[in-house]
């Protein structure tokens, strides 16, 4: 058994974020989601992982690089373009030879794990199994209408109108009978060769396609809004530790990992809620649910249910809420002109008190 774990896409969504960084390499607790996706391979005992990369290629090599700290051993499968989910699995057709695989985007977060599934695909290998959960609005996702028996009957990529609430998962079992399907179909009318249309193929020429209900936490991260969300539920499982350093005037509250290096200074911490290693806290008050990333500065500050990448520095600012703030970008008060001033980049969104 392989894997193929696609990581290119054009993350349009995650603007400006996916401007300078692929959107599989947003860190959730501290850790890029691609490497949360790359650990759940791993716990299926899956070795041998393909993954898809786009133009940003090199910055994800040079995080995960061969997969060995992991214990995986992963082939760079480079796409020209976001040409579909199908695509891919077409120009890692050399890769995955005759082996069944595992197909996982690196933008989805599965944190319960997935191995019950994997097990129920290995003992009865039907063409494709897939996983879908009941969401209140499915018109974003891939739809399916499954049989009482969990036999797939019809897939649909985004409908307007949604004839079940059944959205798929973007985790996808397949044998090889999954590539004279992709060799099959055409692109969609948005011009991607999908892979819910390569699966329909299958299904109505008869072939055993089956969906087992998931319901596990999972979150497809590709909006802000949902990276908070996903990183608010990951943070809930967590163990406080302290590694760094915690004044005397500072207290911490609840499950709190101040990383190695990192230093608390007058300020009290809430957690559930991680500090990255390197980072300075001085005068705030920060969580809960939130993530600061490596060698960040806060002073003077209250900021919840938020995450700063590496190198963020947010002074002199209260109230901050919901908040996602980008590698080495500053966050401080206005100058005693009273004049407010922002430098904002494109697709920047910020909300200020008016
Ligand atoms: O999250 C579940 C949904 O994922 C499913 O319900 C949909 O059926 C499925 O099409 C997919 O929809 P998205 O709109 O979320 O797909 P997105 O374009 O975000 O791509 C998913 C991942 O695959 C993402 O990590 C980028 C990567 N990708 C995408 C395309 C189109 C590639 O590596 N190459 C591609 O050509």
């Amino acid at each position: 058994m392989k894997a193929l774990v696609l990581s290119g896409g054009s993350g349009t969504r995650l603007r400006p974020f996916s401007y300078s960084m692929p959107k599989q390499l947003i860190p959730i607790i501290n850790k890029p989601v691609l490497e949360h996706v790359l650990e759940n391979v791993r716990a299926l005992g899956i070795v041998d992982v393909g993954v898809i990369v786009g133009d940003r290629g090199p910055q994800i090599a040079a995080v995960i690089g061969d997969g060995s700290r992991l214990g995986l051993d992963i082939t760079y499968i480079p796409q020209d373009a976001p040409r579909g989910l199908a695509h891919t699995v077409a120009i890692a057709r050399d890769f995955l030879g005759e082996d069944d695989f595992l197909m996982y985007l690196g933008d989805n977060m599965l944190p319960d794990g997935i191995e019950e599934i994997a097990a129920d695909f290995a003992a009865e290998r039907p063409a494709a199994q897939l996983l879908v959960h009941k969401v209140a609005d499915p018109r974003a996702f891939g739809v399916a209408e499954i049989g009482p028996d969990g036999a797939v009957e019809r897939l649909v990529e985004k409908p307007a109108v949604p004839r079940s609430d059944l959205a798929l998962i973007g985790v996808y079992f397949f044998t090889p009978a999954i590539h004279e399907a992709v060799a099959a179909i055409e692109p969609s009318t948005r011009g991607e060769l999908e892979i819910t249309d390569a699966v329909q193929w299958l299904v109505e020429r008869g072939a055993a396609v089956r969906a087992s209900r998931y319901e596990g936490y999972w979150k497809d991260t590709g909006r802000v809004e949902d990276v908070l969300e996903c990183n608010r539920r990951m943070l809930d499982g967590l163990e406080g530790r302290v590694d760094g350093d915690v004044d005397a005037a500072s207290t911490l509250t609840g499950a709190v990992i101040v990383e190695a290096g990192a230093r608390i200074v007058g300020s009290h911490v809430v957690g559930p809620a991680v500090i990255g290693a390197g980072t300075l806290v001085e005068n705030s008050h920060v969580g809960p649910h939130t993530t600061i990333g490596r060698d960040c500065v806060l002073s003077d500050t209250r900021l919840a249910y938020s995450i700063t990448l590496d190198g963020a520095t947010v002074r002199g600012v209260s109230g901050l809420h919901g908040s996602l703030i980008g590698r080495s970008a500053t966050v401080g008060p206005a100058e005693a002109t009273g004049r407010q001033r922002l430098v904002v980049g494109d697709h920047t969104h910020v909300e200020v008190a008016a």
